[in-house]
């Protein structure tokens, strides 16, 4: 089957169609700069460019950086505030025509994982966090997803984790690896204290660089890197439109 992924982000909005039995991106995928201010018809007629960018009639799906359920979005740390308590399933939907499955960037980063990448096969607790604007997490055991844990904003140091380890710190910040790799291996400590994971996938945009950082991270769990890289969260939310993952 292929269905339509589309990955919104804080910066950027990307898409591709996906083969959803073997997680491969059959068309080279468009990315547009997310609009700002981020408001739902904004991105709303953004993600409408990129589904009438690939034609077709395919079920599409969307990564959305927030809590999202039952379409409905839940918080907004990444995006414009007037998204909070928006249908966003049903505003997409109306925006491009098609029936449109909404859910978190990170659970659906994290359900491609699993399902095609480096988490595949892995019976035990599996945890992704995605690196990029902020930090996202997913928690996945024997395969079956806790949806929407949101552990980016745990506290350290009375910050928000994700406002001192993101990869937008990171580079903001002019944070070289080895000081950022203290900052997450803190962290990773907290997420390790609280959960016990068997594994650690390292995802999001700063994960094409795990040569440069992986070896500085310090866990008990083994800790790899995302084998979908930045296109899990687009694999992910064309994987939800099938309808045994609904919730
Ligand atoms: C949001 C999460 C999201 C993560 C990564 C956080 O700020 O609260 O919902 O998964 O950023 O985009």
């Amino acid at each position: 089957m292929r269905a339509l992924g589309i990955d919104i982000g804080g910066s950027g909005i990307k898409g591709a169609p996906v083969d959803t039995e073997t997680g491969i991106l059959v068309a080279d995928r468009l990315r547009i700069s997310t609009p700002d201010p981020s408001t739902p018809e904004a991105v709303a007629a953004t993600v409408a460019r990129i589904t009438e960018h690939f034609g077709g009639n395919s079920a599409l799906g969307c990564a959305f950086p927030a809590i999202v359920q039952r379409g409905v979005v839940r918080s907004a740390a990444n995006v414009d505030t007037s998204w909070i308590g928006v249908d966003g399933a049903a505003l997409l939907s109306r925006a491009t025509g098609r029936p449109v499955t909404l859910l978190n960037d990170a659970d659906a980063a994290g359900m491609a994982e699993v399902t095609f990448g480096a988490g595949r096969d892995h019976t035990g607790v599996v945890m992704i966090l995605t690196f990029g604007t902020g930090i996202g997490s997913a928690i996945f055991t024997g395969g079956h997803l806790l949806p929407n844990t949101e552990l980016g904003h745990l506290e350290i140091r009375g910050m928000d984790a994700e406002h001192r380890a993101s990869d937008r710190v990171r580079k903001s910040e002019s944070l070289d690896w080895e000081d950022w790799a203290e900052r997450v291996n803190e962290y990773l400590a907290m997420l390790e204290a609280l959960f016990s994971p068997d594994l650690f996938i390292v995802g999001g945009g700063v994960s094409k660089d795990h040569a440069r950082f992986l070896h500085l991270f310090e866990t008990k769990a083994r800790i790899v890197p995302a084998t979908l890289r930045n296109e899990a969260g687009i694999v992910g939310a064309a994987l939800a439109t099938a309808p045994a993952r609904r919730d």
